[in-house]
C-alpha cells in the first residue's frame, strides 16, 4: 500500500517535473553532446519560441563570412533600463565545451526561475545577453574535418605579405593592443590581426559593449582548458583597481565550482596563473569600467585538452553553473541589497497615508 502510494507521489513529481523542463520539446535536445552550428542556431530559435515572456533575440554583427551575430536577451521584461550580465562563448573555435556551456546555462535559467525564487530575482532585476558562439566562422571550420578540429582563429584572410588566414580574436580588441603575449605573424594561432578590431566579431562586442558600458555589472567570457577563473589584467604592468575584490569574488566561484565534483580551478590574473597577454575581450571590458569581468577556462587540465570527450560536459556544466552563479548572485546582491527593503519602506510611507487620510473621513 505504502509502496504504490510513493510511487505514485514519484510518478507525480515526474510529470510535473517533465511540465516545468517545458515538456518534450525541451527533452528532445541533447545537452550532453556537441552540436553544429546550424543546430546551436535552431536551438536559439527554439528558446525564443518557447519563451516568449522571457528571451528575445538581438542580432549586433556579422562575422567575416556575413553570418549573423545573434544573442539571447534574457530576463523579466521592463519599460526603464535594467541592468545586465553579458556571457560569450566560443570565442576560440576548438573550445567546444564553451559553446555547450552557454546552452546549458540558459537551459538552468530558463528551467529553474519560476520555481526558484533567487533565479526569480535575477530575471526581476537583470538582463542576460548571452552569445552562445562569437566565432561562428571558426566554430563551422572546426567542424569540417578532423584536420580543421583545432582551428582556434577567425576565419578572415591574412594581409600584405602574409597569407595565412585568421586572427585571434582574443587579441584583436583595444586593451593595450599589440604590447605582450601576441605574434605578428598572421600564421602563428595568437596573431593579434593588422589592427586593433580589424575582426568584424571583435568590433561587433566591442560596439555593444560600449553602448551598454554603464548598464553591464559583469563580463563573463568562457573559454577551454585549464581550469582557471582568470581576472583582469593579462597585461603584467596594470592591475585593475578592483583586484582584491575581483580575486574575492573568483576564489568564491572555485570554491563553488569544487563542492560540485570536486575539480580545482586556480583564480588569477593571466601574468599570474597563465601568461600574459594583451587585446583580450575582458581585458577591454574591465578598462571602459565594467566592474567584473571575468575569463573562465573550463576542463580539462590537459589531458584530453580541447578534445573533451561528451561524457564530461554535464559534470563540466554543472560545476561551471554553480561558479557562473556564484559570480552572478555575488554582483546581483551587492547592487540590489537594497531594494527589498525600500519596497518595504514605500509600503508602509503608502500605508501611512491612505491611513491618516482615511483617519480624515471619520
Ligand atoms: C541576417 O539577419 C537579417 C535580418 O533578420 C536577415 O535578413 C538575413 O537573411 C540574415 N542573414 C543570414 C546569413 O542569416
Ligand atoms: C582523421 O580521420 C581519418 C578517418 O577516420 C583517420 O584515419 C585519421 O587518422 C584521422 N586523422 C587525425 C589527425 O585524427
Ligand atoms: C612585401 O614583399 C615585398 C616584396 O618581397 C617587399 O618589398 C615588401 O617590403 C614586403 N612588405 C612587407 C610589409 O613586409
Ligand atoms: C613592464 O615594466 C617593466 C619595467 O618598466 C618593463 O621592463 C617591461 O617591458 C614591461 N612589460 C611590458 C609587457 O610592457
Ligand atoms: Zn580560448
Amino acid at each position: 500500500m505504502k509502496g504504490s502510494v510513493m510511487s505514485l507521489l514519484v510518478a507525480l513529481a515526474l510529470v510535473a517535473q517533465d511540465r516545468l523542463a517545458g515538456g518534450q520539446e525541451h527533452r528532445s535536445y541533447d545537452y550532453t553532446k556537441y552540436h553544429t552550428m546550424d543546430e546551436i542556431s535552431a536551438w536559439m530559435n527554439q528558446m525564443e519560441r518557447e519563451n516568449p515572456d522571457v528571451v528575445s533575440s538581438m542580432i549586433y554583427g556579422q562575422t567575416h563570412e556575413n553570418r549573423n551575430l545573434t544573442l539571447l536577451k534574457i530576463g523579466f521584461t521592463r519599460s526603464t533600463p535594467k541592468k545586465a550580465v553579458w556571457m560569450d562563448c566560443g570565442i576560440h573555435a576548438r573550445e567546444w565545451i564553451s559553446p555547450a556551456f552557454c546552452q546549458h546555462f540558459v537551459k538552468e535559467i530558463l528551467g529553474s526561475y519560476q520555481t526558484d525564487p533567487k533565479v526569480s530575482m535575477l530575471f526581476k532585476n537583470l538582463d542576460f545577453y548571452v552569445t552562445p558562439v562569437l566565432n561562428m566562422d571558426g566554430y563551422i571550420y572546426s567542424w569540417k574535418d578532423n584536420t580543421t578540429r583545432l582551428w582556434r582563429k577567425s576565419r578572415s584572410p591574412g594581409t600584405g605579405n602574409c597569407t595565412c588566414i585568421g586572427t585571434d580574436l582574443n587579441r584583436n580588441f583595444y586593451a593595450n593592443w599589440g604590447t605582450v603575449g601576441i605574434s605578428r605573424n598572421c600564421c602563428s594561432a595568437v596573431y593579434n590581426g593588422p589592427t586593433p578590431l580589424s575582426e568584424p566579431e571583435a568590433k561587433a562586442v566591442n560596439d555593444f559593449l560600449g553602448a551598454h558600458q554603464n548598464q553591464l555589472l559583469c563580463y563573463l567570457t568562457i573559454h577551454s582548458y585549464g581550469q582557471q577563473i582568470l581576472i583582469p589584467y593579462g597585461h603584467p604592468n596594470i592591475s585593475a583597481p578592483n583586484y582584491n575584490d575581483l580575486m574575492e569574488v573568483g576564489l568564491a566561484a572555485a570554491n563553488a565550482i569544487k563542492a560540485v565534483h570536486g575539480k580545482s580551478y586556480k583564480v588569477g590574473t593571466p601574468p599570474d596563473v597563465l601568461y600574459a597577454l594583451s587585446g583580450s575581450s575582458s581585458d577591454f571590458a574591465r578598462l571602459i569600467g565594467i566592474p567584473y569581468t571575468f575569463t573562465v577556462e573550463l576542463r580539462d587540465e590537459g589531458h584530453y585538452s580541447f578534445l573533451l570527450p561528451e561524457d564530461q560536459i554535464q559534470p563540466t556544466c554543472e560545476e561551471a553553473y554553480q561558479g557562473a552563479m556564484s559570480i552572478i548572485n555575488y554582483i546581483h546582491d551587492k547592487n540590489f541589497r537594497g531594494s527589498a527593503s525600500t519596497v518595504t519602506a514605500t509600503l508602509w510611507t503608502t500605508l501611512v497615508a491612505s491611513w491618516i487620510s482615511s483617519a480624515n473621513v471619520f
